[in-house]
Formats: structure tokens, sequence, C-alpha cells
């Protein structure tokens, strides 16, 4: 099969550096929507991506992320019967051609299945949509057998025309060589001096080839984005969908309106999210995992029962059974928590291992050490990990009690059962079992405390 992809207008009403096509929906490009769900209908494709405006960037997408398409370079936009035409020389003229566009980027695979179906006997197929204000949309002729025989735009549909309220939603199917010949006999006597796409419409029925349709499952699956407003709304209704399949798999979400899923998000049963969190790239929660409010997790695998709690900022981490993070915690990449693992407010862990049952409860900065079993870190701890040109390791054995406010000079070992008395600075290795102190004598002198000078006023 053939996929066409029309990417070539400019969007001008995005008033934006970044072609219209590469604005995300759910984190992803448009142009990745349409591709990805073409992935999954059939591995036999030739796809080809018309350009024109922002063709570099475009390109430098597809090149990044979709090596095996083709670009058909459209210079001037002369319409979509034009851009088509762009493409012919890269498809395969003996199978279907599949017509979708950079900008409807929700398109899904079921939808486009159907479509097929309907062009597998040499048909033109067109997906339609009935809408309550067809305005701005192409309107679909039928004659009195219902049979489709033409698509009148907007700008060129007389009143009667207009009444009609079956859209075209400019998404199409059927033969190439057909596609071929139609296209070369359409013009550009129209209202607006372009290669209507649509035009081929008419050609294949005076040529008694059939023309059927259906319609997408839902609405939004066939809205096209102009504006940035327009992508808001989709963007909207795309998360309110992906939060509904969640549900229905047994998620609770307090308030699917206040999710942003930028990626994939894959749960276990009785995962319970809160408001306003955002969850990017590959997440997975395991059974019963809570999240809280206003969290962002980023690439993380959550293991089962654990909570995550209000303003946790999660990256790259892997956290184990029955643990509790934040709020108010943050977990940069390279984070690996065994359970029961307490991770409190305002501490931060990077490059780290921590073993079953420890505890780094308030304000401490943990990177690039591997913690073992056990071990409690008191509040204000720090592992100086960098010395300005390269970083070295902590390593903290199992049942270490590390007192407040203490600093450890990397690379250092703690050894096993050994305690840290407070605002130790730790620059040689501590040996196990013992208390290990770095700190000035107490004293206590007597002291008049300094007073104001009063004969100055
Ligand atoms: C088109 C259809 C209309 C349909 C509507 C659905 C035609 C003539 N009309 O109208 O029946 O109801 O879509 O949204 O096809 N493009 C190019 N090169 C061009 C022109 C357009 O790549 O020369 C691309 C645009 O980037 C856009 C898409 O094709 O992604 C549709 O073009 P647009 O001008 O928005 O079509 P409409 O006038 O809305
Ligand atoms: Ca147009």
């Amino acid at each position: 099969m053939n996929i066409v992809i029309l990417a070539a207008g400019q969007g001008k009403r995005m008033k934006s550096d970044l072609p219209k096509v590469l604005h995300p929906i759910a984190g992803r490009p448009m142009l990745g929507h349409v591709l990805e769900t073409v992935k999954t209908i059939s591995e036999a494709n030739k796809i080809c991506i018309v350009v024109g405006h922002g063709a570099e960037s475009v390109k430098t997408f597809l090149e990044q992320n979709y090596s095996d398409v083709t670009t058909a370079l459209q210079s001037d936009q002369r319409g979509t019967g034009h851009a088509v035409l762009q493409s012919l020389p890269h498809l395969e003229i003996n199978d279907i051609t599949l017509v979708l566009y950079g900008d409807v980027p929700l398109i899904q695979a079921k939808t486009l299945q159907q479509l097929l179906a309907l062009a597998q006997d040499g048909a033109l197929a067109i997906l339609t949509q009935i809408m309550v204000d067809p305005t701005g949309y192409g309107r679909i002729v039928r004659n009195q057998q219902s049979e489709i025989i033409a698509i009148i735009e907007e700008k060129d549909a007389n009143l009667l025309t207009k009444s009609i309220k079956e859209i075209n939603t400019g998404i199409l199917a059927c033969p190439t060589k057909e596609l071929s010949n139609w296209l070369s006999r359409i013009g550009t006597n129209n209202a607006q001096s372009e290669y209507y796409l649509t035009d081929i419409v008419s050609l294949a029925a005076d040529d008694g080839v059939p023309v059927r349709s259906t319609h997408p499952q839902y609405l939004w699956e066939t809205i096209g984005v102009n504006t940035r407003e327009q992508l808001s709304l989709l963007e909207r209704e795309w998360q309110v969908t992906l939060a509904k399949r969640l549900m229905d798999d047994g998620v609770s979400i307090v308030d699917p309106s206040r999710i942003d899923i930028r990626g994939n998000l894959i749960c276990e049963t009785d995962v319970f999210i809160d408001i306003g969190c955002v969850f990017e790239g590959q997440v997975t929660l395991g059974k019963g995992v809570t999240i809280g409010p206003y969290c962002v997790l980023k690439n993380c695998e959550i293991k089962p029962n654990t909570q995550v709690k209000a303003f946790s900022n999660l990256e790259q981490s892997v956290v184990g059974e029955n643990s509790v993070i934040g709020p108010y915690a943050r977990l940069r990449p390279g984070t690996e928590l065994m359970q029961d693992v307490h991770i409190g407010n305002f501490v931060e862990i990077k490059n780290s291992q921590i073993g079953k049952g420890s505890k780094v409860n308030h304000l401490s900065y943990v990177g690039d050490a591997t913690v073992g079993k056990g071990v409690n870190i008191g509040a204000g701890t720090i592992t100086c990990n960098y010395d300005g040109v390269n970083k070295h390791r902590t390593i903290i054995e199992d049942d270490v009690f590390i007192g407040s406010d203490t600093q450890l000079i990397a690379p250092v070992t703690v050894g096993q059962g050994a305690t840290l008395g407070a605002g130790t600075t730790l620059t040689k290795d501590a040996p196990a079992n013992m208390l290990t102190v770095s700190r000035a004598k107490q004293i206590s002198v007597n002291w008049v405390r300094p007073q104001k000078n009063k004969s100055k006023g």
C-alpha cells in the first residue's frame, strides 16, 4: 500500500517558526502521530510525505525518527490535488493509495482499516462526517440513489449545497493508477484557483467507478489543527481519551481533565493518580501505586504499592515496592531504589542505588552513591561527589547511621554498621561498627553581648 501524507501547508495562523505538523500533541509532533498509526495498519507501506513550508525541519525530523519514508517537495502550494500529484513518482502504481494529513493527527487505525476495506475492489473510498456546523468544509453531494457524485468546496458552494451536513474529512483511498489518471485531468477553474484533490470524486463518478464512504468512530479523529487554540483543544480531547482508557483498565484518575500523558503510561490495576500530574516517555506504575498531586514522572518504573507524594519530580528512575517518595522529592537519572525505601522532602538522589529499608528523609543530596540496606541518612547530609573536575563514588554499607549535616567527601566508604556523628566532614573511610566524628571540641566561655553605643545616638 502507498501512503501519502500532506504536510506542505504553511500553518500561517500558528505564528510559529516551527512548521505546523511538528507542533506536538501529547508530546509527539502531529506528523509523528500519523506515522505511528500508519505503522500499525500494514507493514508493506510506501510512505511519501509531501513537504513544502519548513521542508528542511520536517525532513530533519523524518530522518531522525522515520528514516524509511520518502519525501516529495511541493515548492508552491497550489492545492491538495497538486500536492498529491508531487508524490506520484514515489508510489507503487499497482497498489492502493491512502491520503492522510500531517495536521490531522488523531486518525485511528480502525477507521483507516474500514476505509481501506472499501477500496479493495477498485473503488474510491472517502471518509466523511456528519457535522452540526459544516461551515468551511467541502460538502458531499449525492444523487437520488444516494451515490456520491461530487465534493464541492465551501467557497464554490451555493446555498443549497451549503445546507448539506455531510462533509469531506479529506482522507481517502483509491487505486493509484486511477488516482494518477484523475489528477492529470483536474484543473484550477474554481473560487481558489487551486488544484482540488476533491475534484477526483466527480471524475470517478463519471468514469463509473464506485465512490464509497465511511465515517470515523470518533469526531476528534478527523479534526485538523490550524491555530494554537485548536491544538490545545485537540490535546485536551486526546488526554481525556487516554485517561478514560486507563480508567477502563482499573486506574483511578481523580480528574481526567487534569492529567497529561506525553508518551506511554502503563498502569496495573488500582493505581491512583491525583490531579495535575505529567507523565513523559515510558512510565510504568505497578499495582496499588499512588501518585500525589502535581508530580512529574519521566521514563520511570514504580513498583507495586509505592506512594509518590505531592510535587515530586522523578526522571529515569526505578523505585522498589512499598516505598514512600516525597513530598517534594527529586529523583534524577540513574536512581535505583529497592523496596521499603523512604525518600523525604527536599531530597535529591542522582545515579545512586539505595538498598532495602533505607531512609533519606530530609534535605539531603545523594549523588553517585551506593547505599546498602537499613541505612539511615540524617537531615542535611551531602555526598560531595564532584571535585570540580571529576565525579567520585560514595559507598555506604548496610546498617549505617549518618548523623545530620554530614558531608561525605568522595571517594569514600562508610563500613557496615558504622555511625557518623552529626556535622562530620568525612574525608577518610569510616570503619565498620565504630562511631566516627569530625568536629571541633565544644567549649563554653564567659560572654557579654556587645551593647549599642548610646552616646552617638
Ligand atoms: C480540504 C478539502 C475539503 C475538506 C477539508 C478538511 C480540498 C480541495 N478540500 O480543504 O474538502 O473538507 O480539507 O479539512 O482538498 N496542503 C498541501 N499543499 C497544498 C494545499 C494543502 O500540502 O497545496 C495540505 C495542507 O497543509 C493541509 C491539507 O493539505 O494539511 C489541507 O489543506 P487545506 O488548504 O487546509 O484544505 P481545506 O481548504 O481546508
Ligand atoms: Ca485551502
